[in-house]
């Protein structure tokens, strides 16, 4: 994690939690990032947060957060984690609830980058919603394109650290030593929806549920398609370029 970002914990562990740093930024970045499973959404996301200064907001963190607590997980949340690991979407108002609970972060000083939300189109009404009843709005929403062989190739082979987080590919981002984190030295994990399986059923639940949010947010006038082909630092200036080229203020 980057010195200049804070470490969510009002966002993975809800609101009672608060976090250590908060960087102030004058007109600060709101973005979502949509995009099928595997694109690289999450990668992104921890490099754009090291230039803008942005909070990861990922529902798939918080979700799989609570996986990991040691405290009693509610029956909806119990439900929720059963859906994550097949593969499919978590009900909207389950997802709805956990998100509201943390609109706070919303206002975070140095902005946000949601990652993984909204998923459906009644998230993204609900979240349409919810902005213009706190006065916020977005500086735009990117979607991240690539052809599925290359998105199950990422899938498959992607590693991620049980401590911090970070995410690593067997053969594109390797870390230098096998199985440990290059930033924390935690063991490094595969997520138990990175199997065959359960990448069927998410990409099929993308197709289904999320694809048709590129319509959604282009008739709002949001939509800002990036190419995922490259490497990550690629696709980051790629991003940063199209935001500038959209009139969206760079950092
Ligand atoms: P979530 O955690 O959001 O997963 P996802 O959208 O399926 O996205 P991923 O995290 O799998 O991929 P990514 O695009 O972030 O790619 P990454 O950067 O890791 O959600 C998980 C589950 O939670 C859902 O299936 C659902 O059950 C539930 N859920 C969450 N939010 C929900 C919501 N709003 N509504 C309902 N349910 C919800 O990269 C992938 C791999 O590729 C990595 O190994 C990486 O190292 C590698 N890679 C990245 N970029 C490159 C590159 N440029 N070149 C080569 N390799 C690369």
């Amino acid at each position: 994690m980057s010195s200049t970002a804070n470490d969510r914990a009002a966002w993975l562990q809800g609101p009672s939690a608060s976090c250590a740093r908060v960087p102030e930024i004058e007109n600060p970045f709101r973005l979502v990032l949509l995009g099928a499973p595997g694109v690289g959404k999450g990668t992104q996301a921890d490099l754009l947060k090291q230039k803008l200064h942005a909070c990861h907001l990922s529902t798939g963190d918080v979700f799989r957060a609570a996986s990991k607590t040691q405290c009693e997980l509610s029956p909806a949340m119990k439900v929720a984690l059963d859906y994550m690991k097949r593969g499919d979407l978590v009900p909207d108002t389950t997802v709805w609830e956990m998100v509201r609970e943390r609109s706070g972060c919303l206002h975070c000083g140095g902005g946000f980058i949601l990652d993984g939300f909204p998923r459906t189109v009644g998230q993204a009404e609900s979240l349409r919603r919810l902005m213009l009843e706190e006065g916020l709005s977005l500086s735009a929403v990117v979607n991240y394109e690539l052809p599925v062989s290359e998105i199950v190739a990422r899938l498959s082979g992607r590693r991620t650290c049980e401590k911090c987080k970070a995410v690593y590919h067997v053969t594109e981002l390797p870390p230098k030593a096998e199985g440990k984190c290059d930033r924390c030295n935690g063991n490094l994990f595969q997520r138990e929806d990175d199997r065959p399986e359960s990448i069927k059923v998410r990409l099929e639940a993308y197709e289904r549920s999320t694809a048709p949010l590129i319509d959604f947010y282009h008739n709002l006038g949001a939509l800002l398609p990036v190419s995922a082909a490259g490497s990550p630092e690629l696709i980051c200036q790629r991003t940063l370029s199209a935001l500038a080229a959209r009139h969206v203020k760079q950092p």
